[in-house]
């Protein structure tokens, strides 16, 4: 038996499905019963009604916020190491201390977050629908974070005023993207559709034909007409665009653009993690309470 046979029995075994995010490695993304974008996983998690066992292939906190909103399922992280730094910039503290001064400007949290800093938020945003949430939201001023970039991007396209938090959190495998390599690519594909992930650079965010989320590119390049595309977002998505799209060109704006995070998931770990049920994320029950709210009112708007 392969391991893929050996995993398929043991989904089978144990009621489980798998949940893979665009940016995992292709042998997963393979065997997974849905692959795509944080709010599209989210949903997918939340919806789950027959499975037992969510095995989460993504980094902390995407399965944390599975967990919140399936309290009766056992979520499972397969590599307990998987954290977005993104994520752990910001804590409670801070947003404690920003509430103190803005007591009545909302806050606004992008799920890239741990549970414990969503439950100080008024509502949860994903790189699909941060303009639609802050401008669901009645004020002039929002608190936001914590990816400065894709607060920068939100002003832009809301006109509102943005007080970051924490000052400058930011993606470290995003930052890898620079217009300059664009601008090379562009000489050899001068027809190519630029497609940029809202956590890139405002620099970047100025040459793009398209911002979006991982899964807003799929359904974009499913829908244009154009051949040929350069991408700015994390490497691991090439292979669900190559799939879907066999008769179109695909180009990584930055070669080397890998979150070693989310890399950190492989088959082997995956088949371990569902074998020996590890490793079970949880999140106290007064936490996730007030997590979940957050999380409900961005599903609440559409
Ligand atoms: P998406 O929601 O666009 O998939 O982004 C998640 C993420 O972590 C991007 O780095
Ligand atoms: Fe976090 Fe960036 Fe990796 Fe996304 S790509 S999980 S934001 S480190």
């Amino acid at each position: 038996m392969t391991l893929i046979d050996e995993i398929n029995r043991l989904k089978k075994e144990k009621n489980a499905v798998i949940l893979a995010h665009n940016y995992q490695r292709p042998e997963i993304q393979d065997i997974a019963d849905y692959v795509g974008d944080s709010i599209g996983l989210s949903r997918r998690a939340m919806e789950e009604k027959e499975a037992k066992i969510i095995v989460f292939s993504a980094v902390d906190f995407m399965a944390e916020s599975a967990a919140v909103l399936n309290p009766d399922k056992k979520v499972l992280l397969p590599t307990l190491g998987a954290r977005c730094p993104m994520a752990q910039m910001l804590t409670v503290d801070e947003i404690k201390r920003l509430k103190v001064h803005y007591p009545l400007v909302p806050v606004v949290l992008y799920v890239n977050t741990l549970a414990e800093a969503k439950a100080y938020c008024d509502i949860c945003c994903t790189s699909a629908n941060a303009v639609e949430v802050v401008n669901s939201v009645n004020t002039e001023t929002v608190i936001f974070g914590p990816d400065h970039n894709l607060a920068e991007h939100v002003h832009r396209k809301t006109g509102k005023t943005i007080i970051p938090i924490p000052e400058r959190g930011f993606c470290p495998t995003h930052l890898l993207f620079q217009p300059e390599d664009v601008q090379a690519l562009k000489m050899t594909y001068p027809d190519a559709v630029v497609m940029v992930h809202p956590e890139c650079t405002v620099e970047m965010q100025n040459i793009a034909d398209f911002i979006g989320s991982t899964s807003q590119m799929c359904r974009y390049v499913k829908k244009s007409d154009a051949k040929a595309f350069i991408v700015a977002t994390e490497e691991g998505i090439m292979h669900r665009l190559k799939k879907e799209n066999p008769g179109k060109q695909f180009i990584l704006a930055y070669e080397d653009a890998v979150c070693p995070n989310m890399k950190l998931n492989t088959l082997e770990r995956l088949y371990t993690s569902l074998k020996e049920e590890k490793h079970v994320v949880t999140v106290p029950e007064p936490v996730a309470k007030k997590a979940r709210k957050a999380l409900e009112r961005m599903f609440e708007l559409k």
